[in-house]
């Protein structure tokens, strides 16, 4: 029997939810949560047409190597599909031990410990360690993950401009010897595709004690003598406490990591609510992870072919006079800079095969909505020239 009332009681969380849909319909503005059919390499296929796939994290395209795929295979084999219960209560297994041992080595810090999530592991690493009394300071553009972990703390917040080191230095200057303090930077930007002037920021830190904690989840397996990342590309190894960063993009799996010296990891393990209150990360997507990063160091041919095709395409939209807000590294936005106009250009090239991502305002600065692009190891010269004429027939028929 239905309980009287139950209904029709004013809802306001439900209602304001309803309202919001109704909006989302009426604008017709529908560019979230497609549904894919199917994928293969830097392929999808949405209502039946085959689109090339220009906004996936797959930098290097191992998401179906044979060495990957086998892996995750074997692993399910073996393990079976979960350890269903987090590792502080149920234990690791020695696939989680294995993969910390090797990211700790490439990535040259003591220790390292793997989450289920990229995000969780940007949100722990700022949430376990700031207390009330720190000042966080952090990038204005930092990814919400980074954010996310900031708002859990009780600590006190200072902006500073976007890569700005001179902007760090002048918060620094004003605040007590004696606060500790943590800087949250990326080493590069999501949205932006803007590398961190980490050498500069590094100096400023040390002249101020500050505690370091640095997202690399789109520099790592991109950047780097040999794909370690940010800290090895500015040549600042040892000098920061602790690379976050995620197992869903270079490395073609999900999760996410925790890398820095053994006394700050085991006291993440034992303190980090998103480590000892979640579930540990999978048999597969661990071993998927694990034969990544073997394939990255064994066969620099892809980070080759990702730069490659990341120079290409940048050219391109050099000769097409579209704006990339001074990107340099493989994810490359499309700056459009007015929300209607990127709705327009985005639609098209879905009509044209090509599939990106909207970043409207707020997510981005005013003035700076984009269409969010990213390259992919994948790509053959020939999609590149097929995504770059659809780009530019897009934007010409937009005006
Ligand atoms: C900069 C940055 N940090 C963290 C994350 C979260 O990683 P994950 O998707 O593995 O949870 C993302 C995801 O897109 C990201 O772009």
């Amino acid at each position: 029997m239905r309980r009287p009332g139950r209904r029709s009681r004013a809802n306001s969380i439900a209602s304001r939810c309803q309202q919001d849909a109704a909006t989302q319909a009426r604008l017709r503005f529908e560019p979230w949560y497609h549904h894919m059919e199917r994928q293969k390499g830097a392929k999808v296929w949405r209502d039946g047409h085959e689109m090339i796939m220009l906004s996936s994290n797959d930098y290097l395209g191992l998401t179906d190597h044979p060495k990957v795929v086998t892996a995750a295979q074997e692993a399910i084999r073996e393990w079976g599909t979960s350890t269903t219960g987090a590792r502080m209560a149920n234990g690791s297994r020695s696939f989680h031990r294995d993969l910390e041992a090797k990211l700790a080595t490439f990535l040259g810090t003591e220790a390292c410990q793997i989450l289920s999530a990229g995000y969780l592991a940007c949100q722990t690493a700022i949430a376990t360690f700031a207390q009330k009394g720190d000042l966080i300071l952090v990038d204005r553009n930092v990814h919400s993950s980074l954010w996310a972990g900031i708002n859990q703390t009780q600590a006190r917040v200072e902006r500073f401009a976007h890569n700005n080191p001179r902007d760090l230095e002048e918060a620094l200057r004003v605040e007590e010897a004696k606060t500790p303090k943590l800087l949250v930077i990326e080493g590069v930007y999501s949205m932006e595709g803007h590398v961190s002037p980490l050498r500069e920021l590094l100096d400023t830190c040390a002249e101020h004690n500050c505690f370091v904690v640095l997202d690399d989840a789109h520099g790592f397996g991109v950047l780097g003598e040999r794909g370690q990342g940010t800290v090895s590309h500015c040549g600042c190894e040892g000098e920061v406490d602790l690379i976050v960063g995620s197992l869903s993009k270079s490395l073609a799996s999900t999760g996410g990591y925790v890398a820095g010296d053994r006394a700050l990891i085991e006291y993440l393990r034992t303190h980090s609510k998103q480590t000892i209150f979640s579930a540990a990360l999978s048999p597969s997507q661990t071993a998927a992870a694990s034969a990544a990063l073997d394939v990255l160091i064994d066969e620099p041919e892809h980070r080759a072919r990702l730069w490659e095709n990341t120079r290409y395409y940048l050219d391109g939209l050099k000769q097409l006079g579209i704006d990339t807000w001074g990107s340099e590294t493989p994810a490359v936005p499309l700056v459009v800079g007015d929300r209607e106009r990127t709705y327009r250009i985005w639609k098209q090239l879905l009509k044209e095969g090509v599939f990106t991502v909207m970043a409207i305002a707020p997510a981005v600065p005013p003035g700076k909505d984009l269409l969010r692009t990213a390259i992919s190891a994948r790509l053959t010269r020939q999609e590149l020239d097929r995504v770059l004429e659809a780009i530019g027939k897009a934007f010409k028929k937009s005006r």
